[in-house]
């Protein structure tokens, strides 16, 4: 098939171009254009055979419905039977943007684009493109993601025009999609509003409007075949690159020395691997490493682009990071997930052991030697720890004081290298043990977060000499310093034969 493609910039859309493809439309052929979410792979939504065109252009399954994009709020009311006030409160709030209501389909709706249900998904996309296109057409358009069937959504012009160049009458690019993960998919035609497929707009967002909003129980979940999902698409394989992908998850060191340990296993078996993770870890990977960005938003908007980037680089096996289940990671999470077919590996780890005080360049940095240099000297290896420490009320990147690293020079330590680093959420909760040099310090990481009460001692109290504090040499000259370090050396021995 001959395919018309036109490049467009989002922001200067060029109208007359616009009437060619949207004449296309109207004649029951295919265009693909740019939405905010991902590309989609449009036809007349009322068209039976325009609609059977985007099935075989994708090659997807029959009874996955498509979802119907609309250029004005109002064009609901001639699709949907009935649209109820939760439906009006979304729409108020959110359209135009990335989300898709579920509503009973009015007989207009032809059972090739509502995939035999009685219902059908409506969204009204914001992308000028995609408005425009929609506008001249004078129709709704049916638009799944312009990929091949089961393969990552594509989310930039390259992408498009590689896989879909051949299989549809027009192409139209307009450059990234802003969000990169398809949009949130909304049912609306129970009781309570249920969160099929999760996105951009997220459950918190939501609830902020209409209240409690259920999530499909076979999210994030393998589907077997006793549970259905209730969005038929959500069943199928998903956003697969040709590589294996596997999400490792542990604490952030964990992580980073599994997957390298996998990356150089897979070396010596001839294997290509690669990396996906945060911009700040980036430097710690060996392999082949795509950066999915420093924010939540910009893994959304790279994931897509980072699995077909993997096949590029022909890699056999991808090892992801793992990403937090909440605001868009819910969506990120859903689309790595199933991009992986579910697989997850676990990262020992090492023991991870911090010493926490307040401005982490005295106490907490004379533990963190000591306990280190203990461990050398011991029967254990200090391989199998992560030893480090971390000040409540510490400014990032500080040396030791003066005094802190002339009392450890004294006894052939050399601690020139700290910086000290300010106790985050993270650590606390990535830690298997975590010494204070206090009970104050103790009691804010009880108060602060409970949750994690069970690893939290003071250092005399672990090693088992009392439970008072460590004396605070801040300020004080070379003696009290050394009374310091020999306080804290004489825990260190007690410690090391517990851990
Ligand atoms: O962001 C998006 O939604 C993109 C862009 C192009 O708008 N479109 C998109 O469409 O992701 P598609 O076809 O790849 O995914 C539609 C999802 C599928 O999981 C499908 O099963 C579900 O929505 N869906 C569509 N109609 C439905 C219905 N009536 N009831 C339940 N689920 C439905
Ligand atoms: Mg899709």
């Amino acid at each position: 098939m001959d395919t018309k493609i036109e490049k467009m910039n989002c922001d200067e859309v060029d109208l007359e171009k616009i009437e060619e493809f949207a004449q296309l439309l109207k004649e029951g052929k295919t265009v693909i254009f740019p939405t905010e979410t991902v590309y989609g792979l449009g036809a007349n939504a009322l068209d039976e055979e325009a609609a059977q065109k985007i099935y075989e252009a994708k090659g997807r399954p029959n009874d996955n419905p498509l979802i119907v994009h609309i250029y004005d709020k109002k064009e609901v009311y001639n699709l949907a039977k009935e649209v109820p006030d939760t439906a009006k409160l979304i729409i108020d709030k959110f359209w135009p943007g990335p989300i898709t209501i579920i509503l009973n389909k009015k007989s207009i709706i032809p059972s090739r684009t509502s995939g035999g249900l009685d219902t059908v998904a409506i969204r009204m996309p914001s992308n000028k493109i995609a408005r425009a296109l929609i506008k001249a057409a004078g129709l709704p358009i049916a638009a799944p993601s312009a990929n091949i069937s089961g393969r990552p959504s594509p989310t930039r012009s390259e992408h498009v025009i590689n896989e879909m160049n051949g299989r549809v009458s027009g192409i139209i690019t307009g450059g990234d999609c802003n969000f990169g993960l398809e949009s949130t998919v909304l049912d609306l035609t129970s009781d309570k509003p249920m969160i099929l497929r999760p996105g951009s707009v997220t459950k918190e967002e939501l609830e902020a409007v209409l209240g409690e909003v259920l999530e499909d129980p076979t999210l994030n979940k393998k589907t077997d075949n006793n549970v259905k999902a209730k969005a038929p698409g959500m069943k199928y394989t998903h956003y697969s690159p040709n590589a294996d992908v596997y999400v490792v998850y542990g604490s952030d060191e964990g992580v980073i020395e599994k997957i390298n340990s996998l990356v150089s296993e897979d070396r010596e078996k001839g294997l290509k691997s690669g990396v996906m993770c945060m911009s700040e870890r980036v430097d710690k990977y060996d392999g082949t490493v795509v950066d999915l960005g420093e924010s939540l938003e910009e893994v959304a908007s790279n994931l897509f682009d980072a699995l077909i980037e993997m096949d590029k680089e022909n890699v056999d096996v991808v090892y992801s990071e793992i990403f937090p289940m909440e605001g868009v990671g819910q969506a990120i999470m859903n689309r790595l997930l199933k991009s992986a077919g579910y697989k997850m590996i676990r990262a020992e780890g090492k023991k991870d052991i911090l010493v926490v005080c307040s401005g982490n360049t005295c106490r907490s940095a004379i533990g963190e030697f000591l306990l280190k240099e203990e461990i050398k000297n011991s029967a254990k290896s200090l391989d199998n720890y992560y030893i480090h420490s971390a000040g409540v009320t510490a400014i990032e990147g500080l040396e030791a004081s003066e005094n802190a690293v002339s009392v450890l020079k004294e006894i052939g330590i050399e601690a020139k290298t700290h910086e000290s680093t300010v106790l985050t959420e993270k650590m606390v909760e990535d830690a298997s043990l975590i010494l204070t040099m206090t009970n104050s310090h103790k009691n804010y990481l009880l108060q602060t977060l409970p949750k994690n009460k069970d690893k939290v001692y003071t250092l005399k109290g672990f090693a088992g000499m009392g439970d008072s504090d460590v004396i605070d040499p801040f300020g004080g000259g070379i003696d009290i310093y050394r009374k310091t370090r020999t306080e804290i050396g004489d825990c260190v021995k007690k410690i090391v034969q517990k851990i």
